[in-house]
């Protein structure tokens, strides 16, 4: 039996700044972070949940009417916390805007906006948005206004980008081929490098993605130049305080077999890398309400012709039961893989999970409560 994992302690432990909440798209994530930051903020802590792509209804329920990229304070009559709770929506854009004008300067930053490639990258580079979330991470943490920050992750096909995002961004950044595009400034050494076809070379990639763009590439490399130190720096910063003790992964999974197979891999990731992996949350589960058990209801619905409410309530009973198996079954194979993973379950509720009220709920069960 795997242990259950217990989100009060978790949550309360001072020593836990930081929760993220990780899993593939459409499992949970964002109900999971929401509610985990207004069960920490009521039980005390100043928590703010960063949120990404939050449901429009669960984003005005928590005050965010519209796209903030700082914390808000979330004030609320029906919410009035022992502690304290902000809310925050992460704009990739403006992240990357706020530190671009950190670290080169208005005059600077106001070339690089200009830039098509600066554009380009920062609005829809694969990667931009897990990178950024991690900046935003970093600002948070660094910021040392909270005491408990939970981190929502953004909905990649692949799970495993919001770990890999800053190593791939710097790696693009001060990559090669970046810094062989930046040639005009530094001709003799790109030179040196390549032979004198170097020129042809640039010159036919000038003929392939247009004279502008390569201008505006090679521009956009020479103003990030000196920034590269700075992100890589970063980067690492975040990871290392990712890697800490004070911050707890979740993996939030549903119970079908493509996402728990990925919330596996996930976990594997994890404990290879030596991070510090709190466990899993098995969320939108169906779990049987009365002991009865499925071919016992069915063999009883065949006999009540007479009742075909009862019927109905019968047969529904055995296809929960045939669902609770199915999920049961699906669970076993992971904890077979992960027998030291601690794990929680939150039940499907009737409807989606749009206000505090709903939070609370989510969050009861996630601490095996109500
Ligand atoms: N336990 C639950 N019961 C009912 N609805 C849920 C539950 N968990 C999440 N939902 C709903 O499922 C949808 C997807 O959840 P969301 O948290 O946005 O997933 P993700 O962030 O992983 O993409 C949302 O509409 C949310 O309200
Ligand atoms: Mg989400």
């Amino acid at each position: 039996m795997p242990s259950l994992l217990d989100i009060d302690a978790l949550i309360d432990d001072a020593n836990t700044k930081i929760v993220v909440c990780c899993g593939s798209g459409g499992v949970g994530k964002t109900t999971t972070a929401a509610s985990l930051a207004v069960r920490a903020a009521n039980r005390g802590r100043k928590a703010v949940v960063m949120t990404i792509d939050p449901a429009r209804r669960l984003a005005q329920s928590l005050g965010l009417r519209e796209l903030s990229n700082q914390p808000t304070r979330v004030d609320v009559d029906e919410f009035r916390p022992t502690g304290e709770l902000a809310a925050m929506m992460l704009d990739m854009r403006r992240t990357f805007d706020d530190m671009v004008l950190q670290h080169a300067g208005p005059e600077r930053a106001k070339a690089i906006f200009a830039n098509t490639v600066y554009q380009t990258i920062a609005s829809s580079f694969s990667g931009t948005q897990e990178y950024m979330a991690m900046e935003k991470l970093g600002q948070l943490s660094a910021s040392g206004d909270w005491d408990l920050i939970i981190v929502d992750t953004p909905p990649s096909r692949n799970a495993l980008d919001f770990l890999d995002a800053p190593q791939r961004m710097s790696s693009v950044l001060d990559g090669r081929v970046m810094r062989m595009l930046s040639a005009p400034a530094k001709a003799t050494g790109i030179t040196k490098l390549f032979g004198a076809g170097f020129n042809l070379f640039t010159k036919a990639i000038s003929a392939v993605i247009g004279g502008q763009l390569m201008t505006d590439l090679s521009a956009f490399v020479q103003a990030f130049d000196s920034m590269f130190g700075g992100f890589k720096e970063r980067a690492d910063a975040t990871f290392r305080l990712l890697s800490s003790p004070g911050t707890a992964f979740l993996v939030v999974a549903a119970p079908e077999p493509d996402a728990l197979r990925e919330a596996s891999y996930f976990c594997q990731r994890l404990i290879k890398d030596d991070m510090p992996l709190a466990g899993l949350v098995l969320n939108r589960t169906h779990p049987v309400l009365a002991e009865l058990p499925g071919a016992r209801a069915t063999a009883i619905a065949d006999e009540m012709s007479g009742s075909p409410l009862a019927q109905a309530v019968l047969r529904l009973h055995a296809d929960r039961v045939a669902v609770a198996e199915r999920e049961k079954r699906l669970l076993a194979r992971f904890t077979m893989a992960h027998p030291s993973v601690a794990l929680v379950g939150v039940p499907a509720l009737p409807a989606d999970v749009h206000d505090i009220d709903g939070l609370l709920i989510v969050g009861d069960r996630l601490a095996g409560k109500g």
